[in-house]
């Protein structure tokens, strides 16, 4: 397979859609560098949440995401990735080099693009309709495309989710420099360039999975009917192992899931406060998945009322903020570090 010159503009393009990627908070924590043959990401620990997230595992979830996003816009552009994935041993940060390759967009692939701009997290209850498990169906080999095993959960696990979100909260208020972190990146101002706007942010609704505690919540609920139940699925999305690159090829699983839902005309929602707290986490992946398998994130997905206002899009950070030119060549076999002193 051929590495294929790569166009400044369609780079800078691609990675305009990347950053359209969902993020824990909406901190966006990556930053990419674009070069003549290759683009790289790169985690942003000044972006990161030590209180809320202190292994960082939704930081690499969501820089997976932003990986996989930038994958998809390649494509629609005519362009495949060969993805070095944490290629560099001596710098940890650097998460992803794509090589862009010559590859033809099928009809399918440019429905997936087009799903990054209308791509929301809708945090209000949905509808009674039920999702068909055709559908259904179509998330699950989505995932398992990028390595990723998703559950879908039943009944008793969903009480389950429910009571772990509860008891994360309780454990989270408890964190020093939670409080803080939270009234840094949410219950922003329509418009913001980043956090979680008070406008996303329904008031604890009636949906089946309480939604996580935001700085304010602002968002008209739906209201359902008074015989309506919330018609939400709940899935959790785990991966073989738990280094690294797994949550990383995690976020690039919850993307897939994430788009494809979107594409088929579904609502979706991440979830990851449970799996933030180590009892938590560990309790979910005793009762889910018995042991085999690492849980990553959950997913609410179900279909928006029709009398339901659309989601408002978050804002993000100005692509000059993210995107920094590359002042060196690269190549799989001389990583950076190779170049550094000492
Ligand atoms: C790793 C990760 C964890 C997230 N955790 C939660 C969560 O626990 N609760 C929630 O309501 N949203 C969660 N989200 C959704 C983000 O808040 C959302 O992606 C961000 O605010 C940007 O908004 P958008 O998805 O509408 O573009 C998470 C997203 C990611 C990628």
């Amino acid at each position: 397979m051929l590495t294929t010159s790569l166009d400044h503009s369609t780079a800078r393009a691609a990675v305009a859609l990347a950053n359209l990627a969902p993020s824990v908070h909406n901190s966006q924590p990556w930053r990419w560098r674009i070069g003549d043959a290759s683009i790289h990401l790169f985690a942003d620990a000044t972006r990161a949440l030590p209180a809320t997230d202190p292994d960082a595992r939704d930081l690499r979830i969501s820089c997976g995401a932003a990986l996989h996003h930038l994958r998809v816009a390649l494509l629609a552009a005519g362009l495949g990735s060969r993805v070095h994935r944490l290629p560099d041993p001596g710098h940890p940060e650097h998460l992803a080099a794509v090589e862009p390759v010559p590859a033809q967009p099928t009809p399918d692939d440019l429905a997936l693009a087009r799903a990054v701009e209308t791509r929301r997290s809708d945090r209000r209850a949905f509808s009674t309709w039920p999702v068909p498990p055709e559908f259904l169906a179509q998330l699950v080999a989505a995932a398992a495309g990028q390595d990723g095993d998703l559950r879908i959960l039943p009944g008793v696990h969903r009480s389950l989710v429910a009571r772990l979100v509860e008891r994360a909260a309780v454990e989270q208020a408890l964190t020093p420099g939670l409080a803080q972190e939270v009234a840094r990146w949410t219950g922003t101002a329509r418009g913001a360039r980043e956090g979680v706007p008070a406008a996303n942010v329904p008031p604890q609704a009636d949906g089946t999975v309480p939604v996580r505690r935001f700085a304010a919540a602002e968002q008209a609920p739906t209201v359902l009917g008074r015989d309506e139940t919330d018609g939400t699925v709940v899935a959790l999305l785990a991966t073989s192992g738990d280094s690294r690159v797994d949550q990383l090829r995690a976020g690039e699983a919850l993307s897939a899931v994430l788009l494809t839902a979107t594409r088929l005309g579904l609502a979706t929602d991440p979830i990851s406060q449970p799996l933030e707290v180590p009892a938590a986490r560990a309790q979910l992946k005793a009762a889910v998945l018995a042991e085999a398998g690492e849980p990553q994130i959950l997913v609410r997905l179900g279909w928006a009322p029709i009398s339901a206002d659309p989601v408002p899009r978050t804002g993000r950070r100005p692509l000059a903020d993210t995107v920094d030119r590359m002042d060196r060549p690269w190549s799989p076999d001389r990583p950076w570090s190779a170049d550094r002193p000492g």
